[in-house]
């Protein structure tokens, strides 16, 4: 019935451009939530599917709970006909379905896709012919056609299957990884070019419509598989990269140079070369995870990703070398890190986020307790930090008064509200792993 089917995304097609098509949004966090706003702004009305019961109260009810994101936005949001719910029964009513839920690692290191799969486990039931699903959760080549496709084919009541050409009668599905970067504001959602890859050219060009609505530039690219290779390839390049400054930095550290003061030169050469900078070790939900998801499948084909390995080696010896870093400046004062007052300034991962996964912090403070510092901590984003899957700290922020009580004051974390200047007046000692201090000319600093 090839008309029938030309009708099917011709119709979604019409929707999507006279803005009436239904837009459902899985795993309203970080990914999720931003996206939800970039649609409702189109004046789609959008509908987010979360399990956390909490989350959609809040936002049901006109709140957020990302910093970034003020109420305001959610409730212009609730204008365009936004609204959050747990029924999954919902997703029948859907065009559109972009699915934006955590992908980890297990504590073997290895690639965590329950969520992708409790997804879309939950969504087949309710498919309908011509839905378009979308996947925009990082993971290894090969998620969308060997993982989704297969659950939301055998799941679905009405025996439907993945549509890859106009011939066939059934859903659409694509991939196309997000691009989201916390914290940097230089470059426009909008002005992000959109990468997709579909089963098939119909599901590519329906992904392509829907995210030209809200991307100014949308790349298509031959297979889910090219797209989600992409994605890793764009966050291992970073991990790579960092691991190389981290590497450096220790070898300048021993040779007296100031690495940042390299990498400020490097960067005025005007081709070949993009400036990384060191810190305590990598944190949040990308960078040192993802690689690890390419890592692992590499071995289903018999091959070594040693980059990845290496970078992952020295990346995460960081918070170690911070450890002793603080233990030798705190012998330059005769003092021994066991029983030492340490203040830690910033938990979140990176500047001015409120986002603690796989924080260098938590790490940090882990092995200081072990070695027995009394350690605080300060950071303007979270007034408590309890337990997660890798840490157990139930710590709560302390003011950054009286810094002089402290043996050491360790900058892990540069949010850009603190006065770096005025800390350094007032400690004792700074340990700067970020190079927060700079310009700031005092004796009491040990950048490392
Ligand atoms: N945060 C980033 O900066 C970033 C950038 C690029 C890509 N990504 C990728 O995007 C994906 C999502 O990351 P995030 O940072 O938004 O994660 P997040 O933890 O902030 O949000 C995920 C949401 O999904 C919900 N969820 C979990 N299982 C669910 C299910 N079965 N049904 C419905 N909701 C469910 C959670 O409750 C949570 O609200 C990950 O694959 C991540 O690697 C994240």
């Amino acid at each position: 019935m090839p008309v029938a089917k030309t009708r099917q995304n011709d119709l979604l097609t019409q929707k999507i451009e006279a803005r009436t098509a239904r837009i459902g949004i899985i795993g309203l966090g970080y990914v999720g939530l931003p996206l939800t706003l970039l649609f409702s702004e189109q004046r789609f009305a959008v509908t987010g599917f979360d399990v956390d019961e909490k989350k959609v109260a809040a936002l049901n009810a006109g709140g957020s709970y990302i910093v970034r994101i003020p109420a305001t936005e959610i409730r212009a949001a609730q204008g365009s006909g936004f609204r959050a719910t747990a029924d999954y029964a919902e997703i029948a009513a859907m065009d559109v379905v972009i699915i934006c839920v955590p992908t980890p690692l297990t504590s073997f290191h290895e690639p965590d896709l329950s969520y992708i799969r409790n997804t879309a486990e939950a969504i087949a039931p309710h498919l309908r012919e011509g839905q378009l699903i979308i996947l925009e959760s990082t993971t290894y080549p090969g998620t969308t056609e060997e993982v989704l496709i297969p659950i939301l084919e055998s799941g679905n009541r009405l025996g439907l299957r993945a549509a890859r050409d106009e011939e066939t009668a059934g859903f659409y599905v694509a991939f196309s990884p997000e691009r989201e970067d916390p914290g940097n504001d230089t470059v426009a959602r909008r002005d992000l070019p959109k990468v997709i890859g579909a089963a098939g050219p119909v599901a590519l060009e329906l992904a392509s419509a829907v995210y030209s609505t809200i991307f100014n530039r949308t790349i298509p690219v031959s297979t889910p598989a090219t797209a989600e290779m992409t994605k890793l390839l764009e966050n291992i390049y970073r991990c790579v990269n960092i691991a190389l400054v981290n590497e450096l930095k220790q070898l300048c550290q021993r040779m007296d140079i100031d690495i940042f003061e390299v990498i400020d030169a490097a960067k005025t050469k005007p081709f070949g070369f993009q400036a990384f900078y060191p810190g305590p070790g990598l944190g949040g939900h990308c960078i040192p995870i993802d690689p690890f998801y390419l890592s692992w499948k590499a071995r289903q084909f018999d091959f070594r990703t040693r980059f990845i390995e290496l970078a992952g080696e020295v990346n995460t010896a960081m918070p170690y070398y911070v450890i002793e870093q603080t233990a030798a400046a705190l012998n330059e004062h005769a003092k021994a890190l066991k029983n030492a007052k340490i203040l830690v300034l910033g938990m979140a991962y990176k500047r001015d986020v409120d986002d603690l996964r796989e924080s260098p912090s938590l790490t940090i403070i882990e092995l200081l307790r072990q070695r027995g510092a009394v350690v605080s901590y300060n950071d303007p984003f979270f007034p408590y930090v309890g337990q997660g899957r890798h840490y157990h700290l139930d710590m709560h922020c302390v003011p950054l008064d009286d810094l002089g009580q402290y043996d050491c004051v360790l900058i892990v974390t540069d949010h850009s509200d603190y006065d770096y200047a005025q800390i350094v007046r007032e400690a004792k000692m700074v340990v700067d792993t970020r190079n927060a201090t700079k310009g700031i000319v005092s004796d009491k600093i040990v950048r490392c």
